[in-house]
């Protein structure tokens, strides 16, 4: 069923409540997420993205309910990953003349995924589209955010911005708009998609903020791809993603580590301790790895000036789950972080040098050389821990 969003404009997508798991199983959605497609229909009819393939059909027979499908004057394709062109193929089986207005990347995408010869419009940024009634639609593009394909599209009278992924999150609700819910599970979701997906892009955001800026289009609306419409103080969400983009960090520490017999996890709960007596203010939060949500604790270092990693000695390496870790964390380029590693070894312990190393190669800079424990940690080992900690908050 179609919903209001503003004037002649309506949302079309789909609710998917049931995601658990998106980018294959890279990424967790505990809340869902939705695909946002967009009905405009001044002199001419225009749709804006599809929804994700499993739900093609059940797309087009919902628009097919609203609208006599033969009436889409044109198909704006801001982006060509599958969840958002994922119902072109089935949409293009009933009305494959249409033209679809895309990046010279998406037609790159879209033939890519879908072998399909439609009749792709090739847009540049500052390309206008008269729709009628007054309106137009100018395009945006928006390469690496997140995609090389990526654009966003502005309607202007109605001054909404469709940015697609850009200020999006994995939210599903039956609510439309940003200030009909649960603004804890919005913003939490808002800073978990940036960090786990645009963290790499962010010095690219940075222009392409500036840049949108300097276009001068009022923005009464920011219209994503998922999740819900930012329609209450639209750039509340630009004002963060500024943030965020410009090496964010908050006052915490987290500590990320992975045990076999609870030695280097007695190390973990110690290093907390000292963390916190060095620095009453400073939030600390500790995670096992092995048991911990990976992308939660990826929007917790996010958030941190200063990451502890832990891992025993095994095969004279580190613990998968934490090499595993380690590597998420170099793939999304945080800057301007610190780290420390620290771990328990029986006989050769290599661990902590290992990780030391690999922090460094991951972009952090790493403030001590070596912790490291010989067999259980006893009370003096622990005394130590707890002191590693405070130098740790202190560096
Ligand atoms: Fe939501 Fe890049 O797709």
């Amino acid at each position: 069923m179609k919903k209001a969003v503003k004037a002649n404009v309506h949302w079309v997508g789909k609710i998917d409540w049931d995601l658990r798991r998106f980018h294959g199983y890279e990424y967790t959605t505990h809340n869902g997420s939705t695909y946002n497609s967009y009905l405009i229909q001044e002199e001419k009819t225009v749709l804006i993205d599809t929804v994700w393939a499993p739900f093609d059909e059940e797309f087009v027979e919902n628009l097919a309910s609203e609208i006599d499908l033969d009436t889409i004057d044109y198909i704006i394709a801001n982006h060509g990953e599958v969840d958002h062109s994922g119902a072109l193929p089935a949409l293009m089986k009933r009305i494959p003349h249409k033209p679809v207005y895309c990046t010279a990347n998406a037609v790159k995408s879209l033939k890519g995924q879908y072998h399909a010869d439609w009749d792709f419009h090739v847009v540049k940024t500052g390309d206008r589209l008269d729709i009628g009634n007054g309106k137009e639609l100018i395009f945006v593009e928006m390469p690496m955010l997140h995609w090389p394909d990526s654009m966003a599209t502005y309607l202007t009278v109605d001054n909404i911005l469709f940015s697609n992924d850009a200020f999006g999150q994995h939210l599903a609700n039956n609510e439309l708009f940003n200030d009909k819910v649960d603004q804890c599970d919005l913003m939490f979701e808002a800073m978990k998609y940036y960090a786990n997906i645009l963290t790499p892009f962010s010095q690219i955001l940075r222009k392409k903020l500036e840049e949108v800026v300097a276009l001068g289009l009022p923005i009464d609306i920011i219209a994503t791809s998922h999740g819900v419409i930012w329609r209450d103080n639209p750039m509340q969400i630009v004002e963060k993603y500024a943030a965020w983009a410009n090496d964010y960090q908050e006052n915490q520490i987290t500590v990320v580590y992975d045990t076999m017999w609870n030695g280097t996890r007695t190390l973990a709960e110690q290093i907390a301790e000292g963390i916190r007596s060095a620095d009453p203010d400073v939030a600390v939060k500790v995670f096992n790895i092995s048991k911990s949500d990976e992308n939660d604790v990826i929007t917790e270092v996010f958030k941190s000036k200063t990451v502890v990693v832990g891992s025993p000695t095994i095969n004279r390496s580190i613990l998968h789950s934490m090499a595993g870790f380690i590597h998420l964390m170099k793939e999304l380029k945080f800057k301007n972080k610190k780290a420390a590693a620290f771990g328990c070894y029986g006989w050769s312990g290599e661990a902590v040098g290992i990780m030391n190393e690999m922090m460094k190669d991951a972009g952090f800079t790493v403030i001590d050389q070596a912790f490291k424990i010989n067999w259980n940690p006893d009370e003096d080992a622990r005394r130590r821990a707890f002191k590693f900690g405070a130098e740790v908050a202190k560096a």
